[in-house]
């Protein structure tokens, strides 16, 4: 398997218009980023596959789209205002500040998971842990840092006027258990899932769009009778990982990763993260699945007095749901699909072509028009203007075909349509093929058809 340098990928994505620098032009803000035109539609394909695989054409599930900014009340039910936050130490001598717990696995390969900040300290001590930028072994002591933004609503800015950047989407589907239950025919089991951004003040960002401060999230909170939650949580784990399956995703980089009774949450039965084999680390977390047991309603119920139970219809009995969660950030896969589809070839005349073999689901670009000679521009127009009714295309005349080819190939464009003299006698056009270059002539009367089948998800 070949393997390419993060960096790379990075400036290849940068150059080609996939992502930029956020508020560049005033010297950046600390580990943002834009989307720009390529971005944003692979993301766009990315959100629309999730919403229509995970939403639409799952007869158990709805979605929403519900507020940014919550009621305070919220936090308090979550337990964000009080556990939401990491240890973060700082080297005295350099100034540079670390995660309390990255920095120790990172020394030792001892997971630092789950313990206090007076544990880390001592890890430091022990272990005789030094600061990676300067050398030197003198921090200041482990002190939580809570990753909420906070902000004030209306005009003044008092504690009384405080409220917070969700840090999560799936609150916002909890809160309203009771409304969708009234709104919709749902019956347990149903889900509830939306798309939405979310925010996390993390002190350590990086590794480019993998750890962001704002990012987006695509959650689903699957709510079913308590002693049927580990049979759908199986259900959900093989879902969301044939999802990255069929999004053409390599198996090789792929692993499922089941949380040790250590790693769990204290309110979770069952956790499985979905890894991929990202070339800055061995595995990074992508989709993380979730039996939250009945926590989250139950907690809402607590401090909102509100009665979030079921009732069965068929039996009358009634309890509170339990709940398993898929939940993915956008960039993550993002990431992933590029980082898999980034590839580099040597071609018989001795080129080099960089190639991004994307599903033709995800890519940006489905379809580069390409007229042979800029004389034949009216007629490749005219395929143009009919094709864009249905699908995201461009057209292409300037440079040799070979150019155009190599440029579609850059960006993952997978099919390239050459309009050509022979197409005015055959009403055809070649279509070229991105991962194969194989070329075939299809009959201008039949492209939409091909078109459709073949980016079929
Ligand atoms: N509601 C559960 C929840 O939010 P999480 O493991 O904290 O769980 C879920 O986050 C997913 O959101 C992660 O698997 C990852 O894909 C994405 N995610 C979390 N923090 C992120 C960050 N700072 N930047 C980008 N994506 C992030």
């Amino acid at each position: 398997m070949k393997r390419y340098a993060f960096d790379e990928i990075v400036s290849h994505l940068k150059n080609t218009g996939y992502v930029y620098q956020g508020s560049e032009i005033y010297g950046g803000l600390s580990n943002s980023w834009d989307f720009g035109i390529l971005g944003s539609y692979l993301k766009k394909n990315i959100k629309d596959l999730w919403w229509r695989e995970f939403i639409e054409k799952n007869p158990n599930n709805v979605g929403i789209d519900s507020a940014i900014l919550m009621n305070p009340k919220t936090w308090e039910a979550t337990g964000h205002l009080k556990g939401f936050s990491d240890s973060m130490v700082d080297c005295k001598e350099c100034k540079s500040r670390y995660r309390a717990d990255q920095l120790i696995e990172e020394a030792t390969g001892i997971s630092a998971d789950g313990k206090t900040p007076e544990e880390m300290d001592e890890m430091i001590e022990n272990h005789n842990i030094v600061c990676p930028k300067c050398g030197k072994h003198n921090f200041t002591n482990a002190r939580p840092f809570n990753l909420m933004f906070k902000t004030y609503i209306g005009t003044l800015e008092d504690a009384k006027s405080v409220v917070y950047l969700r840090p999560e989407t799936c609150q916002g589907i909890f809160v309203n258990f009771n409304n969708v239950l009234r709104t919709s025919r749902k019956k347990i089991p149903f889900g509830i899932g939306q798309i939405g951004k979310s925010f996390r003040n993390e002190i350590t960002p990086g590794n480019f769009i993998f750890r962001v401060r704002e990012f987006e999230q695509m959650e689903l909170e699957f709510f079913c009778e308590p002693g049927e939650d580990l049979k759908w949580f199986e259900y959900w784990v093989d879902a969301c990982y044939n999802f990255i399956k069929r999004m053409g995703v390599k198996e090789e980089n792929l692993r499922v990763r089941a949380h040790d009774q250590k790693e769990l949450s204290f309110y979770s039965k069952a956790t499985s993260d979905i890894e991929y084999a990202f070339p800055f680390t061995d595995w990074g977390e992508v989709w993380g699945i979730a039996d939250r047991t009945d926590y989250d309603l139950k907690r809402h119920s607590e401090y909102s007095k509100v009665n979030l139970n079921y009732r069965d219809p068929n039996t009358n009995e009634v309890y509170t749901p339990y709940c398993v969660e898929p939940s993915v950030g956008v960039e993550r896969l993002f990431l992933m699909i590029v980082c898999d589809a980034y590839d580099k070839e040597t071609l018989e005349n001795g080129e080099e072509r960089v190639v991004m073999h994307l599903h033709p689901a995800v890519a940006p670009v489905k379809a580069c028009i390409c007229p042979l000679v800029k004389k034949l521009t009216p007629n490749a127009r005219e395929i143009f203007d009919d094709l864009i009714n249905e699908f995201h295309v461009e057209f292409d005349e300037a440079g040799t075909v070979g150019k155009r080819y190599r440029r579609n190939d850059a960006i993952g464009t997978p099919y390239c349509i050459t309009y050509d003299f022979d197409s005015l006698e055959d009403n055809a056009v070649t279509v070229r093929d991105r991962d194969t270059m194989v070329q075939e002539r299809v009959k201008i009367a039949d492209l939409k058809d091909y078109l459709k089948k073949k980016i079929e998800f």
